[in-house]
Protein backbone atom coordinates (compact mmCIF):
# COMPACT_ATOMS: atom_id res chain seq x y z
CA UNK A 1 0.00 0.00 0.00
CA UNK A 2 1.46 3.27 -0.67
CA UNK A 3 1.52 5.84 2.17
CA UNK A 4 1.08 9.45 1.17
CA UNK A 5 0.57 12.75 4.03
CA UNK A 6 -0.85 16.29 2.60
CA UNK A 7 -0.12 19.09 3.95
CA UNK A 8 -2.28 21.54 3.69
CA UNK A 9 -6.10 21.85 4.37
CA UNK A 10 -8.03 23.55 2.13
CA UNK A 11 -9.42 23.07 -1.32
CA UNK A 12 -7.14 21.17 -3.04
CA UNK A 13 -5.89 18.83 -0.08
CA UNK A 14 -9.68 18.24 0.75
CA UNK A 15 -10.38 16.75 -2.67
CA UNK A 16 -7.02 14.59 -2.45
CA UNK A 17 -8.10 13.39 0.90
CA UNK A 18 -11.45 12.35 -0.42
CA UNK A 19 -10.31 10.54 -3.41
CA UNK A 20 -7.29 8.94 -1.70
CA UNK A 21 -9.59 7.61 1.03
CA UNK A 22 -11.66 6.34 -1.59
CA UNK A 23 -8.57 3.99 -3.42
CA UNK A 24 -7.58 1.10 -1.91
CA UNK A 25 -3.58 1.11 -3.26
CA UNK A 26 -3.41 4.12 -1.38
CA UNK A 27 -2.92 5.20 2.62
CA UNK A 28 -3.69 8.54 3.47
CA UNK A 29 -1.08 8.36 5.98
CA UNK A 30 -1.82 11.95 8.01
CA UNK A 31 -3.04 15.53 6.87
CA UNK A 32 -0.82 18.56 8.74
CA UNK A 33 -2.56 21.58 8.97
CA UNK A 34 -1.58 24.68 10.71
CA UNK A 35 -5.02 25.09 12.40
CA UNK A 36 -5.18 24.39 16.43
CA UNK A 37 -8.20 22.42 16.14
CA UNK A 38 -9.16 19.68 13.00
CA UNK A 39 -11.07 21.77 10.51
CA UNK A 40 -14.36 20.95 9.82
CA UNK A 41 -13.99 19.17 6.53
CA UNK A 42 -10.98 17.35 7.42
CA UNK A 43 -12.59 13.45 8.20
CA UNK A 44 -12.48 12.04 11.86
CA UNK A 45 -10.68 8.82 10.07
CA UNK A 46 -7.61 10.58 9.21
CA UNK A 47 -4.72 11.23 11.61
CA UNK A 48 -4.74 15.34 11.78
CA UNK A 49 -1.42 16.89 13.03
CA UNK A 50 -0.57 20.02 13.54
CA UNK A 51 2.95 19.64 14.26
CA UNK A 52 5.76 18.71 12.38
CA UNK A 53 8.18 16.86 14.83
CA UNK A 54 4.71 14.43 14.95
CA UNK A 55 4.83 13.83 10.90
CA UNK A 56 5.09 9.95 10.14
CA UNK A 57 7.41 8.56 7.40
CA UNK A 58 5.24 8.38 4.33
CA UNK A 59 6.22 7.42 0.46
CA UNK A 60 4.46 10.67 -0.54
CA UNK A 61 4.73 14.16 1.20
CA UNK A 62 2.01 16.80 -1.28
CA UNK A 63 2.38 20.10 -0.37
CA UNK A 64 -1.14 21.71 -1.06
CA UNK A 65 -0.62 24.92 0.66
CA UNK A 66 -1.08 28.58 -1.03
CA UNK A 67 1.93 28.77 -3.68
CA UNK A 68 3.86 31.28 -1.68
CA UNK A 69 4.09 29.36 1.55
CA UNK A 70 5.79 26.09 -0.37
CA UNK A 71 8.94 26.93 -0.51
CA UNK A 72 9.20 27.78 3.99
CA UNK A 73 6.92 24.76 4.15
CA UNK A 74 9.37 22.92 1.94
CA UNK A 75 12.61 24.30 3.85
CA UNK A 76 10.85 23.02 7.67
CA UNK A 77 10.20 19.37 6.45
CA UNK A 78 13.12 16.38 6.23
CA UNK A 79 11.51 13.63 4.32
CA UNK A 80 14.62 11.56 3.88
CA UNK A 81 14.99 9.85 0.61
CA UNK A 82 11.08 9.77 -0.12
CA UNK A 83 9.13 11.86 -2.19
CA UNK A 84 7.89 15.43 -1.94
CA UNK A 85 6.42 17.18 -4.53
CA UNK A 86 4.16 20.27 -4.88
CA UNK A 87 0.66 20.91 -6.55
CA UNK A 88 1.24 24.43 -8.09
CA UNK A 89 1.18 24.91 -12.25
CA UNK A 90 3.33 28.11 -11.56
CA UNK A 91 6.00 26.78 -9.19
CA UNK A 92 9.27 26.01 -10.23
CA UNK A 93 10.44 22.25 -9.21
CA UNK A 94 13.14 24.06 -8.02
CA UNK A 95 11.53 25.47 -4.54
CA UNK A 96 11.87 21.59 -3.08
CA UNK A 97 15.39 21.41 -4.30
CA UNK A 98 16.88 20.72 -0.50
CA UNK A 99 15.64 17.34 -0.86
CA UNK A 100 16.68 14.86 -2.33
CA UNK A 101 13.71 13.30 -4.54
CA UNK A 102 11.22 16.03 -5.51
CA UNK A 103 8.64 16.91 -8.05
CA UNK A 104 5.49 18.38 -9.56
CA UNK A 105 2.28 16.55 -9.14
CA UNK A 106 0.02 19.37 -10.84
CA UNK A 107 -3.89 18.60 -11.53
CA UNK A 108 -5.24 20.75 -14.20
CA UNK A 109 -8.53 21.25 -12.79
CA UNK A 110 -10.00 23.77 -10.43
CA UNK A 111 -10.99 22.34 -6.75
CA UNK A 112 -13.44 23.64 -4.28
CA UNK A 113 -14.99 22.08 -1.36
CA UNK A 114 -18.20 21.92 -3.01
CA UNK A 115 -17.63 19.83 -6.72
CA UNK A 116 -17.38 16.50 -6.79
CA UNK A 117 -14.93 15.87 -9.31
CA UNK A 118 -14.00 13.15 -11.34
CA UNK A 119 -10.02 12.37 -10.94
CA UNK A 120 -9.55 9.78 -13.49
CA UNK A 121 -10.61 12.50 -16.24
CA UNK A 122 -8.40 15.43 -14.30
CA UNK A 123 -4.81 15.54 -16.43
CA UNK A 124 -2.30 15.44 -14.23
CA UNK A 125 1.16 17.11 -15.10
CA UNK A 126 4.31 15.45 -13.60
CA UNK A 127 7.88 16.68 -13.05
CA UNK A 128 10.64 14.67 -11.16
CA UNK A 129 14.04 15.82 -10.43
CA UNK A 130 15.40 12.53 -11.62
CA UNK A 131 14.55 9.92 -13.91
CA UNK A 132 13.67 7.21 -10.72
CA UNK A 133 11.44 9.94 -8.96
CA UNK A 134 9.84 11.07 -12.38
CA UNK A 135 8.93 7.49 -13.08
CA UNK A 136 7.54 6.87 -9.27
CA UNK A 137 5.52 9.78 -9.60
CA UNK A 138 4.12 9.18 -13.04
CA UNK A 139 3.21 5.94 -11.38
CA UNK A 140 1.45 7.19 -8.94
CA UNK A 141 -0.33 9.73 -11.18
CA UNK A 142 -1.54 7.09 -12.91
CA UNK A 143 -3.69 5.94 -9.74
CA UNK A 144 -5.48 8.87 -9.88
CA UNK A 145 -5.93 9.52 -13.66
CA UNK A 146 -6.10 8.17 -17.06
CA UNK A 147 -4.49 11.49 -18.04
CA UNK A 148 -0.98 11.81 -16.94
CA UNK A 149 1.39 13.98 -18.56
CA UNK A 150 5.37 14.37 -18.15
CA UNK A 151 6.13 18.03 -18.74
CA UNK A 152 8.52 20.91 -17.73
CA UNK A 153 8.27 24.49 -15.85
CA UNK A 154 8.15 26.08 -19.10
CA UNK A 155 4.96 24.19 -20.28
CA UNK A 156 3.55 23.42 -17.00
CA UNK A 157 3.47 27.73 -16.40
CA UNK A 158 1.59 28.10 -20.24
CA UNK A 159 -0.73 25.55 -18.82
CA UNK A 160 -1.62 27.20 -15.81
CA UNK A 161 -1.89 30.47 -17.92
CA UNK A 162 -4.22 28.71 -19.64
CA UNK A 163 -6.13 27.78 -17.26
CA UNK A 164 -6.58 30.85 -15.62
CA UNK A 165 -7.59 32.76 -18.72
CA UNK A 166 -10.10 29.49 -19.14
CA UNK A 167 -11.95 29.07 -15.72
CA UNK A 168 -11.03 32.13 -13.34
CA UNK A 169 -11.66 35.08 -16.74
CA UNK A 170 -14.57 33.54 -17.51
CA UNK A 171 -15.92 32.96 -14.18
CA UNK A 172 -14.83 36.77 -13.80
CA UNK A 173 -16.85 37.21 -16.73
CA UNK A 174 -20.03 35.76 -15.08
CA UNK A 175 -19.80 37.85 -12.41
CA UNK A 176 -19.54 40.95 -14.04
CA UNK A 177 -22.70 39.59 -16.18
CA UNK A 178 -24.36 39.46 -12.68
CA UNK A 179 -23.66 42.69 -11.57
CA UNK A 180 -24.37 44.29 -14.38
CA UNK A 181 -28.00 42.78 -14.40
CA UNK A 182 -27.92 43.50 -10.65
CA UNK A 183 -27.00 47.10 -10.96
CA UNK A 184 -29.96 47.75 -12.91
CA UNK A 185 -32.29 45.32 -10.89
CA UNK A 186 -32.82 42.87 -12.91
CA UNK A 187 -32.61 39.05 -11.85
CA UNK A 188 -29.31 37.88 -12.10
CA UNK A 189 -30.47 34.00 -13.11
CA UNK A 190 -32.04 35.11 -16.26
CA UNK A 191 -28.73 34.83 -17.72
CA UNK A 192 -28.08 31.24 -16.27
CA UNK A 193 -29.66 29.24 -19.05
CA UNK A 194 -27.15 30.53 -21.83
CA UNK A 195 -24.17 30.60 -18.91
CA UNK A 196 -25.03 26.92 -18.96
CA UNK A 197 -25.73 26.43 -22.52
CA UNK A 198 -22.16 28.36 -23.64
CA UNK A 199 -20.14 25.59 -21.97
CA UNK A 200 -22.32 22.87 -22.46
CA UNK A 201 -21.62 23.49 -26.51
CA UNK A 202 -17.94 23.43 -26.11
CA UNK A 203 -18.52 19.62 -25.95
CA UNK A 204 -19.41 19.24 -29.67
CA UNK A 205 -17.85 22.57 -31.11
CA UNK A 206 -14.21 24.03 -30.72
CA UNK A 207 -14.28 27.35 -28.82
CA UNK A 208 -13.14 29.38 -32.16
CA UNK A 209 -16.38 27.99 -33.81
CA UNK A 210 -19.19 28.62 -30.51
CA UNK A 211 -18.18 32.36 -30.93
CA UNK A 212 -21.63 34.21 -31.78
CA UNK A 213 -22.28 37.83 -30.33
CA UNK A 214 -21.65 41.54 -32.28
CA UNK A 215 -17.99 41.19 -31.87
CA UNK A 216 -17.45 38.25 -34.42
CA UNK A 217 -20.10 39.74 -36.84
CA UNK A 218 -18.16 42.59 -36.69
CA UNK A 219 -21.48 44.26 -35.71
CA UNK A 220 -20.46 48.24 -35.14
CA UNK A 221 -23.70 50.08 -34.32
CA UNK A 222 -24.97 46.98 -31.60
CA UNK A 223 -21.01 47.57 -29.86
CA UNK A 224 -21.95 51.45 -30.47
CA UNK A 225 -25.22 50.84 -28.61
CA UNK A 226 -23.80 48.77 -25.72
CA UNK A 227 -20.52 51.29 -25.68
CA UNK A 228 -23.09 54.26 -24.96
CA UNK A 229 -25.09 51.62 -22.30
CA UNK A 230 -22.34 51.70 -20.57
CA UNK A 231 -20.90 54.76 -20.86
CA UNK A 232 -20.64 55.40 -16.82
CA UNK A 233 -19.85 52.21 -16.12
CA UNK A 234 -16.96 50.38 -14.90
CA UNK A 235 -17.22 47.71 -17.10
CA UNK A 236 -17.09 50.28 -20.45
CA UNK A 237 -13.20 49.45 -20.67
CA UNK A 238 -13.24 45.48 -19.81
CA UNK A 239 -16.19 45.65 -23.08
CA UNK A 240 -13.68 47.53 -25.28
CA UNK A 241 -10.48 45.55 -24.54
CA UNK A 242 -12.48 42.14 -24.86
CA UNK A 243 -14.83 43.40 -28.05
CA UNK A 244 -11.02 44.44 -29.74
CA UNK A 245 -9.43 40.86 -28.57
CA UNK A 246 -12.64 38.74 -30.39
CA UNK A 247 -12.27 41.21 -33.95
CA UNK A 248 -8.83 40.65 -34.56
CA UNK A 249 -8.60 37.19 -32.69
CA UNK A 250 -5.14 37.79 -31.81
CA UNK A 251 -3.51 36.50 -29.12
N1 LIG B 1 -7.79 25.05 -5.84
C1 LIG B 1 -7.44 24.80 -7.08
O1 LIG B 1 -8.27 24.88 -7.99
C2 LIG B 1 -6.03 24.33 -7.40
C3 LIG B 1 -5.83 23.66 -8.63
C4 LIG B 1 -4.55 23.18 -8.91
C5 LIG B 1 -3.51 23.41 -8.03
N2 LIG B 1 -3.73 24.11 -6.87
C6 LIG B 1 -2.59 24.32 -5.97
O2 LIG B 1 -2.87 23.73 -4.72
C7 LIG B 1 -2.18 24.44 -3.69
C8 LIG B 1 -3.17 24.79 -2.61
O3 LIG B 1 -4.20 25.57 -3.16
P1 LIG B 1 -5.69 25.56 -2.56
O4 LIG B 1 -6.58 25.97 -3.66
O5 LIG B 1 -5.94 24.32 -1.82
O6 LIG B 1 -5.58 26.78 -1.55
P2 LIG B 1 -6.48 27.12 -0.29
O7 LIG B 1 -7.82 26.48 -0.40
O8 LIG B 1 -6.40 28.60 -0.14
O9 LIG B 1 -5.70 26.43 0.90
C9 LIG B 1 -4.40 26.82 1.24
C10 LIG B 1 -3.97 26.00 2.41
O10 LIG B 1 -2.62 26.37 2.71
C11 LIG B 1 -2.51 26.47 4.11
N3 LIG B 1 -1.37 27.29 4.45
C12 LIG B 1 -1.04 28.51 3.95
N4 LIG B 1 0.10 28.93 4.51
C13 LIG B 1 0.48 27.96 5.38
C14 LIG B 1 1.57 27.82 6.27
N5 LIG B 1 2.52 28.75 6.37
N6 LIG B 1 1.63 26.70 7.05
C15 LIG B 1 0.69 25.74 6.94
N7 LIG B 1 -0.38 25.80 6.11
C16 LIG B 1 -0.46 26.91 5.35
C17 LIG B 1 -3.84 27.09 4.52
O11 LIG B 1 -4.01 26.94 5.91
P3 LIG B 1 -5.21 27.67 6.70
O12 LIG B 1 -6.46 26.94 6.28
O13 LIG B 1 -4.84 27.47 8.12
O14 LIG B 1 -5.21 29.10 6.25
C18 LIG B 1 -4.78 26.22 3.68
O15 LIG B 1 -4.99 25.00 4.31
C19 LIG B 1 -1.51 25.64 -4.37
O16 LIG B 1 -0.19 25.32 -4.66
C20 LIG B 1 -2.31 25.78 -5.68
O17 LIG B 1 -1.56 26.38 -6.70
C21 LIG B 1 -4.97 24.57 -6.53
Amino acid sequence: MITITLIGTGRLSFNFMKEILKNDSLHLNQVFGRSKFRPKHISDEVDYVKDFKNLKTSDYYFICVSDNQISKISNNLDVNDKVIVHLSGSTDINVLSKHKNYGVFYPLQTFSYESELLFKEIPILIEGNNKNTSLKIKTLAKLFSKKVKEMNGNERIICHISATIANNFSNHMVVTAEKLLEKNKIDKNLIKPLIFETFKKLKKTSAIDAQTGPAIRNDKETIDKHINHLSESDFLNLYKIVTKNIMSNEL
